[in-house]
């Protein structure tokens, strides 16, 4: 299989030298004079190896470059060129992810050797991925998320690409959908895992203790200032520091965390003492920064700085492939927590379950099997040990009269037969009702055509 290079660079000359030498290596090559070029043809293809020059209309284009090709495809291996003076953003390049830097000038065989490695490299990432994969399949989670449906098998693998980078990540997601579980599983996958993973909720905390709170104080800052203390930026020290609510920092702490994150090194409020710190930092937002930015509230230098990689973390709608896991999840936990015998969810609560929006995503799924673990008397969940906000539109929906077939908490293997089960009955119910429309069909399951037909060949459903 041919392998795809996008050589970035706004050096005329060099561009063709490496167009050439990739094409003489076989490989396909596009090339690109400018960011902008470059974001285009990223947004085009998924590359399997970006070489960008650093310094172009912007001494930081390239990372840019690596940026957008990481987010684009986490499993590019990028090379950085970089001239001499350069060097050391270069460095920073590799923190961000890249594979590697090469000092201009360079000759073919330094440039082969990098490239050869950087590919070995592509294929060890493969194999990891495929475990990844793999585990995932055989224990419905990664890192303590609880998830198996494809879009999750892509956050997972986000972050298992990511989180050895010191790369700072943006994760962003409705409410309930799990993102600090990803900022934790962010930390606990990094060389920073011996050190603290230190969250801050920054809504939490009142405008006028957070730069205290943050930063620490000297005795006699301020009036309540008696001891000398230090803030949450210090303990997170050789750790990671997570900013949950980012988009609810105050504009003047916007500006000090940006002095902060340029500098590496903060004074303590009342102190004249620069200390200098080490960290990563993982920022969470429910809110649409764009929208932040565009009104003026959020800055846009900060915003660039601390969204090197965003991760989106699906609502929980989009993936309900997910929920027979979680809920199996949820009611093991809550029955050791409560001490119930339960050991089964039936068919009907599982169809209820499938079938819900769930608006709080999984907060709201974990909130109503704590709930209905500790209501029920025997040993299943059932329907009726469930809010009538989930249950009232179950009966309705196609597949309401099929068996009631039970999930058992202990059998991964037997919930995907299940899932199976329930999906060819809406499958088959769908068509019933629209004459074999599959047109119709589909807008009646909400979902696309191309996922009704690959759905239908799956169950073999003519
Ligand atoms: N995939 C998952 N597996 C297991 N538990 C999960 C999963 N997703 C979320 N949870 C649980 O759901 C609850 C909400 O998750 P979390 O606090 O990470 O959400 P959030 O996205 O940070 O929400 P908010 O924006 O409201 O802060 C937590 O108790 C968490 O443990
Ligand atoms: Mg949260």
């Amino acid at each position: 299989m041919k392998e795809y290079v996008l050589v970035v660079d706004d050096e005329q000359s060099l561009r063709q030298l490496l167009d050439l030498f990739f094409r003489k290596e076989g490989f396909v090559v596009d090339t690109a004079s400018s960011l902008a070029e470059a974001e285009k043809a990223i947004e085009v293809h998924a590359y399997d190896l970006v070489l960008t020059d650093l310094r172009m209309a912007q001494p930081d284009d390239g990372l840019k470059v690596l940026r957008a090709a990481v987010q684009k495809n986490p499993w590019t291996q990028v090379i950085v060129l970089t001239a001499y003076a350069t060097v050391e953003t270069a460095k920073e390049a590799m923190k961000y992810g890249a594979y590697d830097y090469l000092t201009k000038p360079f000759d073919n065989t330094e440039l082969r050797k990098i490239v050869r490695a950087s590919l070995a490299r592509k294929e060890d990432d493969a194999g990891r991925r495929k475990a990844l994969r793999e585990s995932v399949r055989g224990t419905s989670a990664f890192e303590g998320i609880v998830g198996r449906s494809e879009s999750m098998l892509s956050v997972f693998e986000l972050i298992d690409r990511v989180a050895p980078t010191d790369a700072n990540v943006m994760i962003l997601g409705e409410s309930g959908t799990g993102k600090e579980l990803v900022a934790a599983a962010l930390h606990a996958r990094s060389n920073r895992k011996e050190f603290p993973f230190v969250p801050i909720n920054c809504a939490a905390i009142p405008e006028a203790l957070i730069e205290s709170e943050l930063f620490g104080h000297v005795r006699g800052a301020f009036t309540g200032a008696v001891q000398t203390k230090k803030g949450l930026f210090e303990d997170a020290h050789r750790g990671t520091l997570f900013l949950d609510e980012v988009g609810e920092l105050p504009p003047p702490m916007q500006s000090k965390l940006l002095r902060v994150l340029q500098d590496r090194s903060l004074r303590r409020v009342g102190g004249n003492e620069d200390i200098n710190i080490d960290f990563r930092i993982v920022c969470a937002s429910k809110r649409d920064l764009h929208q932040e930015m565009a009104g003026g509230r959020f800055r846009d230098d900060l915003y660039f700085r601390l969204n090197v990689i965003q991760i989106f973390v699906p609502p929980l709608r989009d993936r309900r492939e997910d929920i027979p896991a979680l809920a199996a999840h949820f009611v093991r936990k809550f029955a050791g927590k409560h001490g119930k015998p339960v050991e089964r969810i039936d068919g009907e609560a599982m169809r209820a379950l499938l079938a819900y929006d769930f608006p709080g995503n999984v907060r709201e799924l974990e909130n109503l099997l704590e709930r209905g673990t500790i209501m029920e008397t025997k040993n299943v969940i059932s329907i009726g040990s469930l809010p009538p906000n989930v249950t009232k539109n179950v009966t309705k929906g196609p597949g309401a009269d099929s068996s009631h077939q039970e999930i058992f908490l202990d059998e991964g293997a037997f919930l995907d037969t299940e899932m199976d089960r329930l999906e060819k009955s809406y499958l088959v119910k769908a068509l019933e009702k629209t004459g074999g429309n599959r047109t119709d069909a589909a807008k009646l399951l909400n979902i696309s055509f191309r996922s009704l037909r690959y759905r239908l060949q799956k169950h073999g459903i003519e």
